[in-house]
């Protein structure tokens, strides 16, 4: 197929790839009929994943609006994907335009998007980074122009941890940038889990294993270990749509529907 002018010369547009998938599903336009396909692969054995990126995307919204009314002013994103509506600094900057944001993505898709996106904007910035290296993330010479780690940050890693395989050791990665964060800083998360349908799961994560893209759902307390030495705010940990909902009707009678956790923590 013909590279559109927005597709950087060194992305492979005939894999599939995660973010522009997930941006299909959020009604992006920044995919190639690869992610299409494996999209509509994936809604075949999970019909409600439209309804669970959008909820996901919600949640998004809702935690950064959160962060910001708890007086943290700068952010560092990870696995920020393909931008779509909403994005961290949209949401931070109409409230304070001071307000401070790093993207990190692994796909350079996602960030060439992001640099297209942030063009002009002296406060937000995206660097290509793995979360499996946390050292390159904080010692980044542009998270260090943008960040002050010894301010509070909103740490915010949603719907990608479950692209970290338990042989990557998550939850010590996770551990390290906690580590690197002042008193005041929130980490938010939300992951996949099986938690809600087995069955489905073990399908999804049979055949994902054999794409691109392997998926790691986890359990209520493995995603719960990803706070350990935060203090959870209410509502604690929780389906995504239950996490702060702006009105109560935005939660159905079946929340686990979603397959989502999320939840903020708070370093104190
Ligand atoms: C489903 S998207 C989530 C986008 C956004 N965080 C949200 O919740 O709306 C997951 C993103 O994580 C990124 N990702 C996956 N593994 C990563 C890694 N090891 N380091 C950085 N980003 C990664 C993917 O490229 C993708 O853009």
């Amino acid at each position: 197929m013909d590279r559109p002018d927005w597709a950087p010369e060194r992305v492979d547009i005939d894999r599939p790839s995660a973010a522009r998938g997930y941006d299909y599903l959020l009604g992006g336009s920044h995919n190639f009929a690869v992610d299409r396909e494996a999209a509509h692969q994936a809604m075949a054995m999970m019909p409600d994943l439209v309804m669970q990126a959008q909820a996901n995307r919600a949640f998004l919204y809702r935690a950064v609006g959160y962060l910001v009314e708890a007086g943290v002013r700068q952010f560092l994103d990870i696995g920020s994907g393909v931008p779509t509506v909403g994005n961290v600094h949209e949401v931070a900057q109409r409230v304070d335009p001071q307000a401070r944001v790093v993207y990190v993505d692994i796909d350079p898709v996602a960030v060439a998007h992001s640099q297209a996106m942030l063009a002009g904007n002296p406060l937000a910035t995206v660097v290509q980074e793995d979360l499996r290296s946390p050292a390159g993330i904080l010692g980044h010479p542009e998270v260090r122009r943008l960040l002050d780690l010894e301010a509070p940050v909103g740490l915010l890693m949603l719907a990608m941890l479950h692209a970290i395989p338990d042989s990557d050791q998550p939850h010590r990665i996770v551990g390290q940038l906690r580590d690197a964060l002042a008193p005041g800083s929130h980490l938010a998360i939300s992951h996949a889990t099986p938690d809600g349908r087995p069955d489905v799961w073990e399908r999804v994560v049979q055949l994902s294993g054999q794409s691109s893209y392997p998926l790691t759902p986890r359990s209520r307390s493995d995603v719960e270990r990803f706070f350990s030495g935060l203090e959870l705010v209410d509502p604690g940990l929780v389906w995504v749509p239950q996490w702060r909902p702006e009105h109560p009707d935005d939660v159905d009678g079946a929340p686990e529907h979603s397959s989502i956790y999320a939840g903020v923590g708070r370093l104190t």
